[in-house]
């Protein structure tokens, strides 16, 4: 008997539908490979769920979910949604469904492929070798403090952490530190803000239990800086909610291109995947768009959710191997690029090193 997963789609808005079409026509080139069975649901959020029912996260979709092993996720967004409350915006769709799944760890790895050093916007022997995780609370925070409010001359949002919003995060970092350079550099700006002061603290008392661990301490602007200045110091990086989101938006463009960069977000139940970057809209419908993201963000449902380690490595390697043919989307195309493809063509590619 093979093993079954039942996987919760979401393709979500812009080019969300086209890069989850190319994950999914992926996996399944793989699966029969490996003896598993996928099965998929679709589900709705963000815009396109504004247009069908009304609100950008569905009752349907929160208890769907729910009855996933993982949750595959494109992107959520457009200007044709821009000018509705905050709380009909398919953004807040994303917020909630992290939100009602419990994912507070959200996963963020950085890596420069070897094959990419010449596309990023910094030189190659600052990128060279890069390899960082951004460990990012994910439901907390300045995203969900209390209170908030936009008032006619005033507005303001709270940075709320509770001790077990921080020791539970730190703890996933430390794990993940053990299991590659054994480095931590927690980033917050506890030279302004209690919160931060508070998740230092709280930070310091977590490792405690990891001695094996080096722990070291960041103000954000600095960190931002150092990521761009040298980027090969950070091995782990554990943050907010807020300054995660900036810091790995830094961090993608290391890699070359954003359209690279995956992310696992995890917690008590389900897990989602999604790339990091956004729907573009711009680019939505032309088929230029990058799949290795969303690929990848697959890749990592199949290690971290499905415990499937063998055939998330398969994904990465056809990744590189994609890469180091010189096939490349748009986004990278003026770097060592042989052949310039669409969307879809990427996909081809990957499916076929992986059906073998
Ligand atoms: C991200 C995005 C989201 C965030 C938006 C779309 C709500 O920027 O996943 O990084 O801020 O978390
Ligand atoms: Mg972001």
């Amino acid at each position: 008997m093979g093993r079954n997963y039942k996987i919760g789609i979401i393709k979500g808005d812009g080019i969300g539908p086209e890069i989850i079409d190319e994950a999914i026509k992926v996996l399944d080139a793989l699966s029969p490979t490996m003896g598993f069975n996928l099965e998929y649901e679709e589900m709705l959020m963000g815009g396109a769920a504004i247009d069908e029912t009304g609100v950008p996260l569905p009752a349907e979709t929160i208890q769907g979910v729910k009855t996933c092993d993982a949750v595959l996720f494109g992107a959520i967004g457009g200007p044709k949604w821009d000018n509705l409350e905050r709380h009909l915006r398919p953004e807040s769709g994303l917020l909630n469904l992290r939100k009602e799944m419990g994912t507070f760890a959200n996963l963020r790895p950085a890596i420069v492929y070897d094959e990419l050093v010449n596309a990023s916007t910094l030189k190659p022997e600052v990128v060279r070798g890069v390899d960082i995780m951004v460990v990012r609370e994910l439901t907390g925070g300045i995203y969900f403090g209390q209170p908030r409010e936009l008032l006619k001359d005033r507005a303001y949002n709270t940075m709320v952490y509770t001790r077990e919003e921080v020791v539970r995060i730190a703890k996933v970092a430390f794990e993940i530190a053990m299991k590659r350079g054994k480095r931590i550099c927690s980033v917050d700006k506890a030279n302004v803000l209690e919160v931060s002061q508070f998740w230092r603290e709280t930070v310091v008392e977590v490792s405690k239990d990891y001695p094996e661990v080096e722990l070291t301490h960041m103000y954000v602007d600095n960190a931002a800086m150092q990521l761009i200045r040298n980027p090969k110091q950070f091995d782990v990086i554990l943050t907010g909610n807020i300054f995660g989101d900036i810091l790995s938006d830094a961090a993608s463009m290391l890699s070359g291109s954003i359209g690279l960069l995956p992310s696992a977000s995890t917690g008590a139940g389900v897990g989602l995947y999604e790339p990091i970057h956004g729907s573009a809209p711009d680019i939505a419908g032309q088929g230029i768009a990058n799949p290795l993201a969303t690929i990848s963000s697959a890749s990592m449902m199949l290690r971290y959710a499905l415990g499937e380690d063998k055939a998330a490595d398969k994904i990465d390697k056809a990744i590189r191997k994609s890469l180091a043919q010189g096939y490349r989307t748009g986004d990278l195309g003026a770097y060592d690029a042989k052949e310039i493809c669409s969307c879809s063509e990427i996909g081809d590619i990957i499916a076929k090193y992986v059906s073998k």
